[in-house]
């Protein structure tokens, strides 16, 4: 199985941001403890601070081969109606992910235009929520192929 984890904007700045809502570890040590985790997923990781790029990613996301993506898309989920029109428009396993609980901080955090494009929300456990997404994916992923095999 191969996953596309994508981040959106100020992402790159983790081990520099608030550190009680996204803790002091880099975004480069959390690709690493991902990959350590899952070693027998394939991870590709990609970081932008262009909506536009980031839409680009998205569309190509199907085409590329990927089994499922997975999204934090930053400051974008509470203001992107175009990064939801592009998860809308792909057939894979689709995941978004926060590290802090965007439901119990500013109310304009609490907008969140990719929820229901997506298959499921982790959020909140800054690391673990990707390691529990991951885990949603896989038991999506065995459906999914179960299913094939049976129709
Ligand atoms: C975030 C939450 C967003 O509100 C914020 O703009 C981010 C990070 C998170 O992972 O908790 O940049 O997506």
């Amino acid at each position: 199985m191969n996953i596309l984890v994508i981040h959106g904007p100020n992402l790159n700045m983790l081990g520099k941001r608030n550190e009680k809502h996204y803790g002091t570890f880099t975004l480069d040590e959390l690709y690493q403890e991902i990959a350590d985790y899952f070693e027998d997923i394939e991870f590709s990781f990609f970081q932008t601070s262009y909506e536009g790029e980031m839409i680009d990613v998205i569309h190509q996301a199907e085409a590329d081969g990927y089994d499922a993506l997975i999204i934090n898309p930053g400051a974008y989920t509470h203001t992107s109606i175009a990064i939801r029109d592009a998860l809308e428009c792909i057939d894979l396993i689709k995941v978004e992910v926060h590290l802090s609980d965007i439901e119990q901080r500013e109310d304009f955090r609490k907008i969140d235009y990719i929820k229901d494009v997506c298959h499921a929300r982790f959020m909140g456990k800054k690391i673990d929520s990707y390691i529990e997404a991951i885990k949603f994916i896989e038991s999506a992923y065995q459906e999914e192929q179960m299913h094939d095999i049976d129709v």
